[in-house]
C-alpha cells in the first residue's frame, strides 16, 4: 500500500499578549482543541513555545495535515507562519502524543537559541530537522512538565 504518512513542522510568532498566566491559558487552551481534534484526525505531534515563537510538528496522512494546517495557519493567535518541512515520512515520531508540548525553560530556551544562530546552507531544511530533534529529546521531560 502506498506510503501516506507526512509530516508537517512550521515556525511561527506568538501574537498572545499579556502576563505568564495569560499566555499559559492561550496555550492551555490552544492544546485542549488540539488534542480533541487531532485524535479525530488521527494527527500526532508536538508543539514548543519559546522565545515569543511557536513550533509545531504536525503528523498524519496529507489530507488530514492540510485541513487542520488550514486553521492553524489562520488563527489570530500567531503571524508569520513559515513551514520548514513538509514530506513523506517512514514513521511517526511522536506516535503517542496527539498533541504533546514542549515549554520554555532553561534547557529548550538555550537549545532554540542555538538552533537560531547556527548558520547553514539550507536554514530552513537543517532548522526543522533540529527542531524535530529538540522536540523529541524534551518530550519526556515535557510530559511532567506542568504548563
Ligand atoms: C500555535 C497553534 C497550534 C495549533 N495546533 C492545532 C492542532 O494541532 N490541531 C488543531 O485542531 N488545532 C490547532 N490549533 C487551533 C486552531 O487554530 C483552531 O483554533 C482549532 O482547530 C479550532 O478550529 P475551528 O474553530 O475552526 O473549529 C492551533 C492553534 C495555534 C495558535
Amino acid at each position: 500500500m502506498k506510503n501516506d504518512l507526512y509530516q508537517l513542522i512550521y515556525l511561527s510568532h506568538s501574537e498572545i499578549c499579556g502576563n505568564d498566566s495569560t499566555i499559559r491559558e492561550e496555550i492551555e487552551q490552544i492544546l485542549a482543541i488540539s488534542r480533541q481534534n487531532n485524535r479525530a484526525a488521527n494527527i500526532t505531534g508536538a508543539l514548543m513555545f519559546n522565545r515569543n515563537c511557536f513550533a509545531q510538528v504536525l503528523e498524519g496522512t496529507h489530507h488530514q495535515i492540510q485541513q487542520t494546517f488550514e486553521r492553524i495557519q489562520c488563527d489570530p493567535r500567531h503571524s508569520n507562519v513559515a513551514i520548514l518541512d513538509f514530506d513523506l515520512t517512514p514513521a511517526r515520531r511522536f506516535s503517542e502524543w496527539f498533541m504533546a508540548y514542549v515549554g520554555e525553560n532553561s534547557d529548550t530556551r538555550q537549545a532554540f537559541e542555538q538552533i537560531q544562530k547556527t548558520p547553514a546552507f539550507d536554514p530552513h531544511q537543517l532548522m526543522g530537522e533540529r527542531i524535530y530533534d529538540l522536540l523529541h529529546t524534551h518530550l519526556h521531560a515535557a510530559e511532567n512538565y506542568n504548563l
